[in-house]
């Protein structure tokens, strides 16, 4: 089959580095392949409503440096609406979109990985802050997510000092502490609580009080926001789930201020970074990482790779089947937690 239109769709959450996926691969798939592109608004809402803009050139340009996604994006999942993914292969027609380029977190791949084994001609490139998808070393985003935590954590120490507080640090992390751990280590937290180990209010209260008994009178905690306090429930908000049934996760950092505070006396104060972490301008790692993977997707509809998504091992850009993208979720492993262990208290 020749291909001459292709579609790209961003969906999930945004996260910076997704503009630099789209402009390398509509720059080299006009200039090596003389394909037409399609952008597809609003992820898959896009794909059930027919909404798409042309891109070219010059909707690219200067989309490099910028956050977000120039397309728009939703959690739209297709297959929560009657016959969505026969609606979705039938739109695709009605867009004359020979491929399609979907770029997305767990949920977004695994609505490609369907669509995929329906037939459909679909490639994957993995995205999320969150650093969790499976066999792919990095995901861009989290490196600027990991910066964006680090710089406040250095901010939050010194009015920590100052007023001899303990400051709890909420970031995101819904399944996985990849964001907590890194950014941890490297802003130099007391304690970090991550999904994949389970802390006991009483540890967390022991080793904040161990500290100070050392002679330090402040303390830096960072927690994730997906922690469940001695094995219970997610700490949600208000507004039921999403069409891939997560609940909007938040207030486990209060949580645990309210508990140090009572139980230890120390004057606590809880910051939650939200979406701040997921703003503005990617980091120079992203942009090539976002570059990279671009590049390759458009090089897998080259080469009629369907149903595969691009990942990164080691050094390399590689092609896996989507299967190997979704599902599993990449955890945070005991070697790095224990690094970061060394330094609580
Ligand atoms: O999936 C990435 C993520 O950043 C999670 O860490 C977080 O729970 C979620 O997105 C929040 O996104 P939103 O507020 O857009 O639903």
């Amino acid at each position: 089959m020749t291909i001459k239109t292709v579609g790209i769709l961003t969906g999930g959450g945004d996260c910076p580095g997704l503009n630099a996926v789209i402009r390398a691969a509509v720059r080299k798939g006009i200039s090596h392949y003389g394909y037409r592109f399609r952008g597809v608004e609003k992820g898959w809402k896009g794909m059930l409503e027919c909404l798409w803009e042309p891109l070219g050139h010059e909707e690219v340009s200067g989309i490099l440096p910028k956050g977000g996604t120039i397309l728009g994006t939703s959690r739209t999942n297709p297959y929560k609406v009657p016959d969505g993914g026969d609606i979705v292969l039938e739109n695709m027609k009605r867009m004359k979109l020979d491929a399609l380029i979907a770029i997305g977190g767990d949920d977004t791949l695994s609505v490609a990985l369907k669509l995929a084994a329906a037939g459909a001609p679909v490639v994957g490139v993995p995205k999320t802050i969150d650093n969790d998808i499976s066999n792919t070393d990095y995901t861009f985003g989290f490196d600027t997510a990991i910066n964006i935590v680090t710089e406040a954590l250095d901010r939050i120490h010194t009015t920590a000092e100052s007023h001899n507080r303990v400051m709890v640090v909420e970031v995101m992390g819904r399944h996985s502490g990849w964001i907590a751990t890194y950014a941890g280590i490297a802003g130099g937290a007391d304690l970090i609580l991550i999904p994949e180990q389970s802390t006991s209010i009483q540890e967390i209260v022991d080793t904040i009080k161990m500290r100070h008994d050392r002679g330090k009178d402040f303390s830096i905690v960072v927690v994730a926001e997906g922690v469940k306090l001695d094995g219970d429930e997610y700490t949600v908000q208000e507004g039921g789930t999403d069409e891939f049934g997560h609940v909007k996760l938040g207030g486990v950092g209060q949580l645990v201020g309210d508990v140090i505070e009572k139980e230890t006396g120390f004057e606590t104060r809880v910051i939650v970074l939200g979406h701040l972490q997921r703003g503005g301008t990617p980091t120079a790692f992203d942009r090539v990482l976002g570059t990279r993977y671009g590049i390759a997707a458009i090089d897998l509809v080259q080469g009629g790779d369907w149903g595969k998504m691009v990942a990164l091992q080691g050094d390399e850009i590689v092609a896996l089947p989507l299967e190997r993208g979704v599902g599993e979720l990449k955890r945070v492993g005991e070697e790095l937690y224990d690094i970061s262990r060394v330094f609580f208290g």
